[in-house]
């Protein structure tokens, strides 16, 4: 059974936030950075794309976390793992068995729910009410439950707590049943086709993979292995835009250790991601660590970092300790040795493992959430303005170049500025309308720099640069742009931060 992550910190949805995350969902859409998928046709629930700037948007993240993890340690390195895989490796993860979710159905609504996401909704309410005992008392059953996966336990907490179906309003529910959140496929001919899943999570790659790096790249426990790739899971509840999808992206490392130091490398683990997120420009009071008091099947202790969401506190990551749990099933289902001779102890075991699991798309969606910016009156009299406050090495066009005027010779050299800069970052070129109606455009995709080229240009060599959120213009060097941009909009500038 896959693990609910009740948390009564939750601030609880109001209409400000509701109305916030509506405005920022309809910006992500009019803005260029997600789309409903297929959306000509309705769209497909819990599938998005992304366009031209979420997938820059996108990139920047994950470069940053690639090189977060493959650069800065010497002793982590990545690959790249099919997502179909041999079907007994769902087996021996336990997935085929233990990754599902409690779910219910409506009679009266036809709607399918999971039942922990209703009951955690209504222990929420009870907070609200001011319940806060019951609440509680509601969740550590339901944790119990769970944990035991006592389904008709949990048929009984709907029963005794009169939960009704938020459509239908009715409690008219089905027996609870268990859910298997894995798409299955076939491979081969049709009268021999075999069965096969899309991978739930890229973890596994990584796995069955572990002698091929261990002995191919020499390295020696502790080690990691990283990898960013798309997973699959096929979600009944879509709810929250990019936040819960069919298909989506992680970004996960596996780290194995010798067994009896899983303790020390988890808190080291956790540590060090949440330095990551403070680099994000995430503060430490939108981080809530969470952790786990029912554990997934294969985790022996297990925290989220969660982010404060328009919606609440919701996971992005989770930082798992796994033991030797899918090692040692990979070597009971493949019948193959997959230990390490560790030359400090001089024998062999099977090493144990603590993870770090991202979710791509909710680091994307976090990274809007919190740089989505509605000022009604802009400072020192300024008009109200939208601007999207990514830290500038996420961004994705680093800088618009600007003719101020088509003639007079401006636009040829701000189109020759513009091929000056584009071998190292990315930018736009726009010439027409108001200065104001660009400088306003850019602000939307989050650009940190304006650069306009104007009479004095042509005179001195330099241009005005505006800055996206103090939206003071300095005059720079046509000749130190390339310098500036460099230290304030690289990967580089992130990565320096976290140093110790
Ligand atoms: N290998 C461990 C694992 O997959 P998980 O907590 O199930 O752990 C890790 O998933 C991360 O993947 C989550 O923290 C979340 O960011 C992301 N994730 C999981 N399910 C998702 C979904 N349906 N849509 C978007 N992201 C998801």
């Amino acid at each position: 059974m896959r693990t609910a992550t009740a948390n009564l910190h939750n601030p609880i949805n109001n209409n400000q936030s509701n109305t916030f995350f509506k405005a920022l969902i309809a910006h992500a859409q009019a803005s260029g950075f997600i789309y409903p998928s297929s959306e000509i046709y309705d769209g497909l629930q819990a599938v998005y794309d992304y366009g031209p700037y979420g997938v820059a948007l996108k990139r920047n993240v994950q470069n940053f976390w690639w090189q977060s993890m493959t650069q800065l340690n010497q002793n982590i390195v990545g690959i790249d793992t099919a997502i179909m895989m041999h079907p007994t490796t769902w087996q021996a993860s336990g997935h085929i068995d233990g990754f599902t979710d409690p779910m219910v159905d409506n009679r009266d609504s036809q709607k399918r729910y999971r039942v922990d996401l209703l009951l955690e909704a209504h222990a929420a309410q009870l907070v609200e009410q001011k319940k806060g005992t019951q609440a509680k008392a509601l969740i550590a059953e339901m944790e119990s439950c769970l944990q035991t996966a006592n389904l008709s336990g949990l048929d009984q907490l709907l029963q005794s707590f009169a939960i009704v179906c938020p459509l239908s309003k009715t409690a008219n529910w089905t027996p609870v049943r268990q859910f298997n959140l894995m798409f299955s496929t076939q491979v081969g001919a049709q009268n021999d086709a075999t069965t096969i899943y899309l991978r739930p999570e890229t973890a596994q790659g990584i796995f069955v993979n572990f002698l091929n790096v261990q002995k191919t790249v020499r390295m020696k426990i502790p080690f990691g292995i990283a990898q960013i790739g798309k997973a699959f899971r096929n979600e009944i509840i879509a709810r929250q835009f990019t936040f819960r999808m069919r298909e989506f992206e992680q970004m996960e490392m596996q780290f194995f250790i010798q067994p009896g130091t899983e303790k020390e490398w988890f808190d080291y683990w956790k540590e060090n991601r949440q330095a990551w997120y403070n680099t994000l420009g995430i503060s430490n009071e939108k981080i809530n660590i969470h952790p786990h008091k029912q554990l997934a099947h294969y985790a022996a202790a297990a925290v989220d970092i969660e982010y404060a969401f328009p919606f609440g506190f919701k996971e992005v990551e989770g930082i798992h300790s796994r033991t030797d749990f899918d090692l040692s099933n990979h070597e009971q289902y493949a019948k193959k040795k997959l230990q390490y001779f560790d030359p400090e102890w001089k024998k062999s075991y099977t090493p144990y493992v603590i993870e770090t699991s991202a979710g791509l798309d909710r680091l994307v969606l976090m990274l809007l959430s919190n740089a989505f910016i509605q000022e009604k009156e802009g400072k020192e009299g300024h008009k109200a303005r939208t601007y999207l406050k990514l830290p500038f090495p996420l961004a994705p066009v680093k800088a618009a170049i600007f003719p101020l005027v088509k003639k007079d010779g401006l636009e040829a050299k701000a189109l020759e500025l513009f091929d000056q800069l584009k071998y190292d970052f990315p930018l736009m070129y726009e010439a027409t309308s108001s200065i104001g109606k660009r400088y306003a455009r850019q602000d939307l995709i989050g650009t940190p720099y304006c650069i306009t080229v104007d009479h004095q240009t042509l005179e001195d060599a330099t241009v005005t640069i505006r800055e996206r959120d103090d939206m003071v213009q300095n005059r720079m060097a046509i000749a130190d742009i390339v310098n500036f941009l460099h230290s304030t909009t690289s990967i580089k500038s992130l990565l320096l931060q976290l140093r110790k």
